[in-house]
C-alpha cells in the first residue's frame, strides 16, 4: 500500500481517498508509527500529510530519517513537506509571511507540474516555509510567501509541495498527486472497482471457509446492502440476510429490500415483521432520547431472536457488519486481525451469542462502497440512497408515535421525495427529513371549511459529512409543488413550513 502518515490534521483521510482515486491502494497510519513498522508493511510509497504543527515547536511530530534510506518513494505535503525538507538537510524558516487559502503558484519544469499552467491557483495553509531545498532537489514551484513551494528529486523518488493538492480548491492537485504516484513512484494503477470486488470476495471466502454460515442485518441503507451483497457473492446460500420491519420505514423501503435487493443478489432473505412490537413499546412516549433507546433495544431483541434461531440450526457463526474504513481509522485500528476491537458491539448483540465478525467494507471509503455496489448489480435506488437514521420515522414525529401519525408522515415524505427526485435535486441535497409536528395544530381553510390540522417541516440540507450542514436553497417552484401536493393529498396536514437553520446550531434531525 501507499501509507499516508497522519500528522494530526483533517487531511490524511482525504489524501488517502485521492490516492485511491488515482487507482492506487492507500492506508492511513499515525505519525507515531516507527520507520520499521512502516517499512514492514512493504509500502510502495509514503505520503507525509499536513498537520497543525510548526517544525520548531518542542512537541512537533517528526520523522525517522531512516525512512529516507529505504529506497521507498516519499511525497511531502504542507507540514509533511517541511518535515521532509528539514530531515534531508534543507532549511525551514519562520519568515512571518503566512499564506492561508487561495494562492497563486508559479511552476517551472519538473515532473510534478509538467503540462500545468505556469501560474495556477492552489490552496495554502502555512506559517513556516521552506527557504532552501535539500541538496539534489530541483525547486519546481514558488509563491509569494513560499520561495520553495514544490521540489523533487526524481532519481530518489522524492517530491513534495507546500500547498494542499488533495483539496478541491487546488484544481490541478489531483493531477500532481497522480504524477507523483504513477510517474515518480512508478506505481501501477491497479486499484479498480472490479479488483476491489475480486480481492474482497477472495478475502471473505478465506475468512469464512468452505462450510461456514453467516448472517447479515439489512437496514435498507447502502453499507449493509453492499456488505451483504459482497458476502453473498463470496459464499452464496450460506448467507442469510435479516431485515427487521419496525414499522418506522418510509414508503417503499420494505419493497426495495424484499424485491429489488433480492432480485439483484439472489440472497436468502428473512423479513421479520415487528411493527406491532415497536408500536406497543413506543406507546405513550414522546421524549426523543427515550424513543431512541426503546427503538434500539427492541431492534436488538428482534434481531437477536432471529440470530439465535439461525445459530441453533447451525446456519450462522459469522456476523456481517458494514464497518467502513473511516471508522476503522478513527478507532485507532489499522488493518490486520489484531485490531478488530472497538466495533465488536456495533450490532449490540450479547457476548454469549459468540459470533465472529466479518467486515467486508473495513478497507473501503463510502464512494468506493457505492461503486462496489453498482459493480455487484445493486440498483441506483439502493446505492445512491441518502442517509436515513436507524430509528427511522420514529424520530421525525414530534410527539408520541402512533400508527396513524406514521401513515400521515409516510405520505408527506413520499411526496417530498418524489418531487425532489423529479426536479433532479437528489445529488444536490444531502437529505431532506420531513418532520411531523404531531402535537401542534394550526387553523387553516380548505375548500369551504375550516381545518385544524398539523404542520410538516421540510428540512433540506447540504453537507459533506453530516457533521456540519447548511440548509439547501431549494427552488421556489419545487417548494411550491411539494407544499401544494402535501396539503392537497395528505388529509391531516394543512401547513408546510421550511426549516432554514444550519448545523450548528440545529441538528439535521429534529430529535
Ligand atoms: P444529526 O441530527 O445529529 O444527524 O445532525 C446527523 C446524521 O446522522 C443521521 N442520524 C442517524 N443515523 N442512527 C443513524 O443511523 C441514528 O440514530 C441517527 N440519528 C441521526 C441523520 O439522518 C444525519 O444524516
Amino acid at each position: 500500500p501507499v501509507l499516508v502518515v497522519d500528522y494530526g490534521a483533517q487531511y490524511a483521510q482525504l489524501i488517502a481517498r485521492r490516492v485511491r482515486e488515482a487507482q492506487v491502494y492507500s492506508e492511513v497510519v499515525p505519525h507515531t508509527a516507527t520507520a520499521a513498522e512502516m517499512l514492514d508493511r512493504n509500502p510502495s510509497a509514503i505520503i507525509l500529510s499536513g498537520g497543525p504543527s510548526s517544525v520548531y515547536a518542542g512537541d512537533a511530530p517528526s520523522i525517522d530519517p531512516a525512512l529516507f534510506d529505504a529506497g521507498v518513494p516519499v511525497f511531502g505535503i504542507c507540514y509533511g513537506f517541511q518535515v521532509m525538507a528539514q530531515a534531508l538537510g534543507g532549511t525551514v524558516e519562520h519568515t512571518g509571511t503566512r499564506e492561508f487559502g487561495r494562492t497563486e503558484v508559479d511552476v517551472s519544469g519538473g515532473r510534478l507540474h509538467e503540462e500545468l499552467p505556469a501560474r495556477h491557483p492552489v490552496w495554502m495553509s502555512h506559517g513556516d516555509c521552506v527557504t532552501k531545498a535539500p541538496e539534489g532537489f530541483e525547486v519546481t514551484a514558488s509563491s509569494e510567501g513560499a520561495p520553495v513551494a514544490g521540489f523533487e528529486n526524481v532519481g530518489r523518488g522524492f517530491a513534495g509541495v507546500q500547498y494542499h493538492p488533495e483539496v478541491a480548491h487546488s484544481p490541478h492537485g489531483q493531477e500532481v498527486l497522480r504524477r507523483f504516484l504513477h510517474e515518480i513512484a512508478r506505481i501501477r494503477p491497479q486499484w479498480t472497482t472490479s479488483s476491489i470486488v475480486d480481492d474482497q470476495v477472495a478475502r471473505i471466502r478465506a475468512e469464512i471457509g468452505d462450510d461456514g454460515h453467516a448472517i447479515c442485518a439489512l437496514s435498507g441503507g447502502v453499507d449493509s446492502a453492499v456488505a451483504g451483497a459482497l458476502v453473498q457473492r463470496a459464499i452464496g446460500d450460506r448467507l442469510t440476510c435479516v431485515f427487521v420491519d419496525h414499522g418506522l420505514l418510509r414508503s417503499g423501503e420494505r419493497t426495495q429490500v424484499e424485491r429489488d435487493f433480492v432480485a439483484a443478489t439472489g440472497v436468502n432473505l428473512v423479513t421479520v415483521d415487528a411493527r406491532d412490537q415497536f408500536l406497543t413499546a413506543l406507546a405513550g412516549v414522546s421524549d426523543p432520547e427515550e424513543k431512541r433507546k426503546i427503538i434500539g433495544r427492541e431492534f436488538i431483541r428482534v434481531f437477536e431472536r432471529a440470530a439465535r434461531d439461525l445459530k441453533e440450526k447451525g446456519d450462522a457463526e459469522y456476523l456481517v457488519q458494514g464497518t467502513l474504513y473511516p471508522d476503522v481509522v478513527e478507532s485507532g485500528g489499522g488493518t490486520g486481525a489484531s485490531n478488530i476491537k472497538s466495533h465488536h458491539n456495533v450490532g449490540g448483540l450479547p457476548e454469549d451469542l459468540q459470533f465472529t465478525l466479518v467486515e467486508p467494507l473495513r478497507l473501503l471509503f463510502k464512494d468506493e462502497v457505492r461503486r462496489v455496489g453498482l459493480e455487484l448489480g445493486l440498483p441506483e435506488t439502493i446505492v445512491q440512497r441518502q442517509p436515513f437514521p436507524g430509528p427511522g420515522l420514529g424520530i421525525r414525529i414530534i410527539g408520541e408515535v402512533t400508527g396513524d401519525r406514521l401513515d400521515t408522515l409516510r405520505a408527506a415524505d413520499a411526496i417530498a421525495r418524489e418531487e425532489l427526485s423529479a426536479a433532479g435535486l437528489d445529488r444536490d441535497i444531502w437529505q431532506c427529513p420531513v418532520v411531523l409536528l404531531a402535537d401542534v395544530r394550526s387553523v387553516g381553510v380548505q375548500g369551504d371549511g375550516r381545518t385544524y390540522g398539523h404542520p410538516v417541516v421540510l428540512r433540506p440540507v447540504s453537507s459533506e459529512d453530516a457533521m456540519t450542514a447548511d440548509w439547501t436553497r431549494l427552488p421556489y417552484d419545487v417548494l411550491e409543488r411539494i407544499s401544494t401536493r402535501i396539503t392537497n393529498e395528505v388529509a391531516e396536514v394543512n401547513r408546510v413550513v421550511l426549516d432554514v437553520t444550519s448545523k450548528p446550531p440545529g441538528t439535521i434531525e429534529w430529535e
